[in-house]
């Protein structure tokens, strides 16, 4: 591509970057509130609240759900993405907790819903949270079983649908999901529940936090997901998850963790012509914070230019475990 440009003198490229009215005016890409999913961890009222590898991020129990949602809607936050920290207790072989319409995940979509029916409530479709061995599908001599686990994960989308949610996002990197998922729920009348299908889910190191916070790190011990997840190293890859996902009936699709794998939102973002959502992960969030701690950063700064990263690379929306803070920023600017 040539750019058609006059030559300096004549081009001054600084002219347009003089004052701070001009500077808006010529802003190519804008980072909005509305931009922003919050994800948040759920707990029942007597487990841990901190989360030491997360400052300033909680595992909120159903009572802190609400007050912190009403807080993210009042800042114009429109969307949250539930994660479960179950005790240890529920956890088994097959997940079967994924399957109780009464876990911590179905009681959460339901009262939020009743109370506050104009927020958008996601959650994740994968078993790591709910499994002894802290994988996302279910376990057949030895590996994780694509086909079963796609039955275990299709109920698990049905008795999300049953609680009101407004869009399933199986995280699991299972083959043939989204669409086996869309098929039961169209079956069941949930014509309109989306699903945002995780098509580009790299194995990543920036997860661990997350692990930690939902409880799967101990469980999965020194195993790791190769069997399913993205090699980072594929671009092609990728690409061929999203062609899959969107042709099985995705209504969104992301690319996870966010910013270390900007290339992939902007060719999902040429090449498909539906919403790209980026998940700016735990590990992503962390390590903002700790520089911010040992005062080698400003965060809210930092966090904000890359959010503007995701969204020029081609992101509609982003999960983003600062969105309260970046939501009060924004209000300020
Ligand atoms: C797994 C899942 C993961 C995250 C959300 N759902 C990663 C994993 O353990 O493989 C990561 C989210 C984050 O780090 O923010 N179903």
């Amino acid at each position: 591509m040539t750019i058609l440009t006059a030559e300096f003198p004549q081009s001054r490229l600084r002219r347009n970057r003089q004052d701070a009215w001009c500077r808006d005016l010529i802003a190519e890409t804008t980072l909005s509130v509305k931009d922003l999913i919050l994800p948040l961890f759920i707990r029942e009222e007597d487990a841990e609240r901190d989360i030491p590898q997360m400052p300033g991020i909680y595992r909120h129990s159903l009572t802190e759900l609400l007050t912190i949602c009403e807080k993210a809607q009042q800042l114009g936050i429109g969307a949250v993405a539930l994660f479960p920290f179950n005790n240890p207790g529920l956890k088994c072989e097959e997940g079967l907790e994924a399957l109780n319409p009464d876990n911590i995940i179905g009681r959460a979509v339901r009262l939020l819903k009743e109370r506050m029916p104009e927020l958008g409530v996601m959650a994740d479709v994968a078993l790591d949270t709910y499994t002894t061995h802290g994988h996302d599908g279910v376990i057949r001599d030895g590996k994780v079983d694509n086909d079963d686990s796609v039955k275990a994960l299709t109920e698990m989308a049905l008795i999300l649908a049953r609680n009101g949610v407004d869009v399933v996002a199986p995280s699991d990197m299972m083959d043939g999901r989204v669409g086996v998922i869309r098929k039961a729920l169209d079956k069941e009348g949930f014509q309109h529940v989306r699903i945002l299908a995780y098509s580009a889910k790299y194995i990543s190191s920036f997860y661990f936090p997350y692990r930690n916070a939902v409880g799967s790190i101990s469980c999965l011990g020194k195993a790791d997901k190769e069997t399913y997840q993205l090699d980072p190293a594929n671009p092609k890859e990728a690409m061929r998850e999203a062609a899959q996902d969107v042709l099985e009936g995705a209504d969104m699709i992301m690319v996870k963790p966010a910013l270390p794998y900007l290339d992939i939102i902007y060719r999902y973002s040429e090449a498909f012509h539906l919403p790209i959502v980026a998940f700016q992960v735990t590990g992503e969030y962390s390590s903002l914070k700790a520089a911010e701690q040992n005062g080698w950063i400003d965060f809210n700064r930092a966090m904000i230019e890359t959010l503007i990263g995701m969204k020029r690379a081609g992101a509609s929306a982003i999960l983003c475990y600062a969105a309260i803070e970046v939501a009060e920023v924004l209000k300020k600017q």
